[in-house]
């Protein structure tokens, strides 16, 4: 479980650096790559609202910007009291560089409550995981 509290732990601390004014509602994202690095991303809103980026958008940027291939597993935790799944957008992200072990793993703050794989949260998908 060693990795699971790491993930956790970065992704509690990139949401202290999230930027959203506007919905006041801030998220951290961490990915664990198949390089075994951990890649994190924060919600990076913007006043002209479509402009803002997801927490899942920006770790997964970070990941490929790094040279990650594959996510083995996504962490999403927000300042809110209920749990955060990735939005449609971030599932066809996540999707993307995804395989069927692929874990999606949500957490509030005080630790992971829920897990899932990808094929749960985006069935049917183009792709096949
Ligand atoms: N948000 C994320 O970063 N990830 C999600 O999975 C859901 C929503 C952000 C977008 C926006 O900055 C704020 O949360 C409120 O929707």
């Amino acid at each position: 479980m060693k990795n699971y509290h790491q993930l956790f732990t970065f992704a509690r601390n990139a949401l202290e650096n999230a930027y959203a004014p506007y919905s006041r509602f801030r998220v951290g994202a961490a990915v664990e790559a198949d390089d075994g690095r951990i890649y994190t991303g924060c919600n990076v809103e913007n006043v002209s609202y479509p402009c803002g980026t997801c927490a899942e958008a920006s770790a997964i940027a970070a990941m490929v910007c790094g040279g990650g291939k594959t996510i083995r597993r996504i962490l999403i935790t927000s300042d809110g009291s209920s749990l955060v799944t990735p939005c449609g957008a971030c599932l066809q992200r996540i999707g993307e560089f995804a395989d069927a072990d692929t874990e999606i793993l949500l957490a509030d703050r005080t630790g992971i409550q829920q897990t899932f794989k990808i094929a749960e949260l985006l069935p049917n998908a183009f792709k096949e995981f």
